[in-house]
């Protein structure tokens, strides 16, 4: 075994799973931001945890409205989810600039993108501070999504997004 350093053994540990936390900000307006550090925690009651930057403008409005909706793109919104990952909603409309469509969620206010495989509409049922990220645990509260749009995105090592389903299969 060889000795390495966080970059080479972060590297060593993907792909990731790519997804978009759609939140509202302080104006109540939507704001979509790039995550990969995601997980379930919990299968009763149901609970996700995402990890946030506190730099992020997505951080200050989870921290508000206590919502989010979690969303795994599907295969055609590569473009679109990136934009979502390295632009700022601070900066101006990101869901515009990425031509993403959006639609009511059943059960939080916080809008769910159209088209993505699947959605989790989460309540924040608590929050703690991790380092320089804020952990926000989501109740899971409602699930909409697309079985016809089963591959979702992943991002490799050197930061190339690739879709793939969840029985392994990439086309
Ligand atoms: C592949 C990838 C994974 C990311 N994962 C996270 C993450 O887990 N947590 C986080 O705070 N930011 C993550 N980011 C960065 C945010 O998506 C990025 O800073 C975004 O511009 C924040 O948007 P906002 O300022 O509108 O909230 C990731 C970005 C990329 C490209």
């Amino acid at each position: 075994m060889k000795i390495l350093k966080d970059s080479e053994a972060v590297a060593l540990s993907a792909p990731f799973p790519y997804a978009l936390v759609t939140s509202l900000d302080m104006k109540g307006r939507p704001n979509a931001m790039g995550i990969a550090w995601v997980t379930r925690t919990s299968f009763d009651p149901f609970l996700i945890m995402i990890s946030i930057d506190k730099r992020r403008y997505s951080h200050e409005g989870i921290l508000n409205h206590k919502e989010f909706v979690l969303n795994y793109p599907s295969e055609g919104q590569a473009d679109a989810a990136w934009i979502c990952g390295t632009k700022s909603g601070r900066d101006g409309d990101k869901i515009k600039l990425a031509g993403l469509t959006l639609v009511d969620s059943k059960s939080v206010k916080v809008p769910t993108i159209d088209g993505v495989t699947v959605a989790f509409e989460c309540k924040v049922a608590d929050q703690f501070e991790t380092g320089d990220h804020t952990v926000f645990v989501g109740q899971v509260v409602g699930m909409s999504g697309n079985p016809d749009k089963g591959r979702h995105l992943y991002v490799t090592a050197d930061h190339k997004l690739f879709a793939m389903s969840g029985d392994g299969s990439l086309a």
